[in-house]
């Protein structure tokens, strides 16, 4: 059983499956919908229902006001159809968004390397090659759980039919605690991508600015690595905040292309290494260490910004006091359960 979804203002018609989401349905079949949470918590999905019934499914009351629902609008990650239906979603013109169709890919764990104390490098073998933007995203299916969890891509588009993911370990996370204790070379996975909207924006030929914390390295580091693969040669900077030196991975990759890429410049922060380490670097936050790197003084470029949301809004607060704006400012928040539960800044729109 199936019905039709014409979503306006593209006036293109898809098929949904009985129990499919209205976003799943538009994902999968190339149309991207504004999403966030994907668990009906943050409202970044909502929509107008101008014709047909949906059902509003676990949409919570404060992401979906009872007077929203009387005014016939719904969340389209949890909305599932009960007739036909049009609805009516804010799609925003994006000259550099790829469409590419999410689908579902099966494949075979092939290596897990230990990167730091706390964060693996998880190397599966795709049956079948997922093509991607670089700082996108897959959502994994955790074997025998029944829940996904999302992560991003740390390779390049370019690396055939394997992917990278770089998991941190969450104190107590059900999901990252599997991959960390008991997932094994050989396993068998599956995975369901590309999600997000985290990618260059290519066409506007601007210096770039990465801003990354913990295992928000992964997108940064695949975008990065693509741009120079590709030959660009816009001033690419890299602010990589962690704890310590013995959690900062990929340092002696990122100093190497820094040694041949004269247009890329890799600044590394350490906020609690020891005081009396042989630590030469930067000894603070992400964004103290771009606002001192930059003589706090942003415009002009572009900011992508990839990791835990502390550090993303603090990174936000310190862009925008050096004059760099929402329509400059790009990120990538590993949302967890508990933070999809906060309300999300008006000011801002996710990515
Ligand atoms: C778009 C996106 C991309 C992501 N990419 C990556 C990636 O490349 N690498 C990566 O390591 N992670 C990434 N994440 C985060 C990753 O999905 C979470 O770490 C994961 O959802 C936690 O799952 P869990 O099942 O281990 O924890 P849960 O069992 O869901 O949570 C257990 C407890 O830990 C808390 N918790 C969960 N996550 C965090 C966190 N990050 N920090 C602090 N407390 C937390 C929860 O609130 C809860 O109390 C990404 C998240 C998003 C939304
Ligand atoms: S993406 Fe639908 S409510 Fe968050």
């Amino acid at each position: 059983m199936s019905y039709e979804l014409t979503i306006e203002p593209l006036g293109q018609t898809i098929e949904v499956e009985e129990g499919q989401t209205i976003l799943d349905a538009s994902l999968r079949a190339g149309i991207w919908l504004p999403h966030a949470c994907c668990h009906g918590l943050c409202a970044t999905c909502k929509v107008q229902v101008l014709d047909g019934e949906v059902d509003h499914g676990e949409a919570s009351s404060f992401a979906l006001m009872d007077f929203e629902r009387t005014e016939g609008k719904t969340l389209a990650c949890c909305a599932r159809l009960e007739s036909d239906v049009t609805i009516e979603a804010e799609i925003e013109e994006e000259p550099d968004a790829e469409s590419i169709p999410v689908k579902d890919f099966p494949g075979t764990v092939k290596r897990i390397e230990q990167l730091t104390p706390t964060i693996k490098g998880i190397f599966v073998e795709l049956d079948e090659a997922i093509h991607f933007q670089a700082g996108q995203y897959i959502n994994l299916d955790i074997p025998g759980l029944g829940i996904s969890r999302a992560f991003s891509l740390a390779n390049v588009p370019s690396t055939g039919r394997e992917i990278e993911l770089n998991v941190r370990i969450v104190p107590g996370g059900t999901g990252t605690g599997y991959l960390h204790e008991k997932l094994a070379e050989g396993d068998r996975v599956k995975l369901s991508g590309p999600y997000g909207r985290f990618f260059v924006r290519k066409s506007a030929n601007v210096p770039l600015l990465f801003m990354a914390g913990g295992s928000g390295l992964s997108s940064p580091r695949s975008m990065i690595l693509d741009l120079l693969a590709e030959g660009s040669t816009l001033p690419i900077t890299l602010v990589y905040g962690q704890r310590s030196r013995a959690e900062l991975y990929y340092h002696d990759e990122f100093l190497a292309l820094a040694e041949t890429h004269p247009n890329f410049t890799y600044v590394p922060a350490l906020s609690d290494e020891p005081a009396d380490s042989a630590w030469q670097g930067f000894r603070g936050y992400v964004h103290e260490a771009a606002k001192a790197h930059f003589d706090n003084d942003f415009r002009g470029r572009k900011a992508y910004l990839c990791g835990p949301p502390m550090m993303i809004d603090a990174c936000i607060s310190t862009l925008m006091q050096g004059r760099l704006f929402e329509n400059d400012i790009y990120t990538e928040k590993f949302f967890s359960a508990a933070d999809a539960q906060q309300v999300r800044s008006p000011l801002f729109k996710r990515v």
